[in-house]
């Protein structure tokens, strides 16, 4: 058993390890450093209820199929993925709506987490970000 937890230890310290340079994974979710261009972002639309709407259109269509309708990062495509879907419900505890806006435009290198910014709009981009703000309460 003690074996077990040394090894357990060792990995654990190898995990960390890799995570410097402002980057850390918590719970799937790899928390970077925003870049200074999307920083301090706030959302325009945050809190319009027609954006809401419109963002809840846009994340059945774009990314319900990894991150669940539900928001836990359970969807059907998702299953297979490793490094997993993030739970949004977490994402939201732990990051601000600049992080979520800066993910979904860039992606999350080395993940199936694409960037999004040259196929859904700004606008879509937007409202998407205002959706999973407002929905997916931690
Ligand atoms: C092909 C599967 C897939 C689709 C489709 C997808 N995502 Fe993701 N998403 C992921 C994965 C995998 C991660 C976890 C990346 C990581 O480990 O940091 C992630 C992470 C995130 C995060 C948290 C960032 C982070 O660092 O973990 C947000 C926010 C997010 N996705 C939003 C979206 C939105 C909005 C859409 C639709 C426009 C979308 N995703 C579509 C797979 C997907």
């Amino acid at each position: 058993m003690k074996k077990y937890l040394f090894i357990a230890m060792l990995l654990a310290a190898f995990v960390l390890a890799a995570c410097g340079g402002g980057t850390s994974n918590t719970g799937g979710i790899t928390l970077h450093e925003v870049p200074a261009e999307y920083a301090g972002w706030t959302n325009p639309l945050g809190g319009d209820a027609a954006a809401i709407a419109a963002g809840k259109v846009v994340f059945e269509t774009n990314c319900v199929s990894c991150h669940g309708a539900t928001g836990l990062g359970d969807g059907e495509a998702g299953a297979v993925l490793d490094p997993p879907p993030a739970d949004l419900h977490k994402v939201n505890e732990l990051a601000g709506e600049d992080f979520i806006y800066f993910v979904i435009n860039e992606g999350v290198e080395g993940t199936s987490m694409v960037a999004w910014k040259d196929t859904l709009t700004q606008e879509q981009i937007q409202q998407v970000a205002a959706y999973i703000r407002a929905t997916f309460t931690p």
